[in-house]
């Protein structure tokens, strides 16, 4: 008999089909209004779970006592209790390197608009205030030649400073746990202390995870470390930064401008006062999606999920579960 999965992602034709060849697909809409119930009732019985952007907590797990796999359609897991998960068995799995380049493009579109205030600008001509020639009141600042700090060095991270070092010719410094030869070899790259990143860089960028250490590490000390001119970039996740202090920084032209493409509450309430901020550039949470890079991660979950459902060890398996 087919095992049964939960599927709470919409995935395209040939990945729909290509799970359905190997297990029975329970679909369920959990942007509808009783999407939650709907889940609560497919669990029972449930050996698979494939989606993201779901908090997976102890009362749902419960209703899945035959659980085996978690195949999340991200390659960050924060959403997931995985302690929990670990001792109850349940393997999670994610969707890294697929992702990568495409989240980096994201960190520089935001690096671009926000500098050359390209989103302030292309509003202000669509309400027709271009009448003369711009002056300096609307000139950006150059993006070629300058610092990008970047803070957190993984795959990401270094998909960044490939861009900086390579297409913009910039100087690129990081703050990573680990010290990484190859990127600075290749890119010549720094290593450097937070504070010391923080205070020379242009640009800084955040591409660390979410995690006890990471929440919060950019509050008002941090800020104020920060050059006036310096813009922060966030394509991490939004309780990387203490919001309320990042509002204040930006309101008070401590720094320059924010490019935002996460946030602590998602999707973003219409009141936030990130949103009467000029200096800011909010995207909602656009990191990987491309069509492409979408459809390469689900691909890559179904992939994970597949493997774990039939014994095998997932590619990209997170926990590690005793006795699979
Ligand atoms: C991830 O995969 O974690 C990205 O944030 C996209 O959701």
């Amino acid at each position: 008999m087919k095992k049964r999965i939960v599927l709470y992602k919409r995935l395209s034709d040939d990945l729909m089909a290509r799970l359905r060849e190997q297990v029975e697909v329970t679909w369920v809409d959990t942007a509808q209004a009783d999407g939650l119930a709907r889940l609560r009732d497919a669990l029972p019985g449930a050996h698979g779970l494939l989606g993201a952007s779901l908090r997976l907590d102890a009362s749902l797990l419960d209703l899945a006592p035959t659980l085996e796999v978690v195949a999340s359609v991200s390659v960050g897991v924060d959403n997931y209790d995985i302690p929990e998960l670990t001792r109850r068995g349940v393997m999670l799995t994610n969707t890294p390197d697929v992702l990568t380049e495409t989240t980096a493009d994201t960190g520089f579109a935001l690096i671009l608009a926000t500098a050359r205030r390209v989103v302030e600008l292309a509003n202000w001509v669509r309400d027709g205030h271009w009448q003369a020639n711009l002056g300096p009141a609307h000139f950006g600042s150059d993006v070629h030649g300058k610092t990008l700090g970047i803070i957190g060095m993984g795959r990401i991270g270094e998909a960044l400073a490939r861009r900086a070092a390579a297409g913009f010719g910039m100087r690129v410094l990081y703050h990573s746990q680990r010290t990484k030869p190859d990127v600075e070899a290749r890119y010549g790259a720094r290593q450097c202390s937070l504070a010391g990143l923080l205070q020379q860089a242009d640009f800084v960028c955040l591409t660390v995870p979410l995690n006890a250490a990471t929440e919060g590490l950019i509050g008002a000390r941090e800020l104020a470390l920060m050059k006036p001119e310096a813009i922060l970039v966030n394509i991490s996740r939004g309780r990387v930064v203490d919001e309320p202090a990042l509002i204040e920084a930006l309101r008070t032209r401590r720094i320059r401008a924010a490019g935002l493409d996460v946030f602590v509450q998602e999707p973003l309430s219409q009141t936030s006062p990130l949103l009467q901020l000029d200096n800011v550039v909010a995207t909602p949470h656009i990191g990987s999606a491309t069509e492409e890079t979408r459809h390469a991660m689900a691909r890559c979950a179904v992939d994970n999920l597949l493997a774990a459902l039939a014994g095998e060890r997932p590619a990209h398996l997170v926990n590690e579960v005793r006795g699979r």
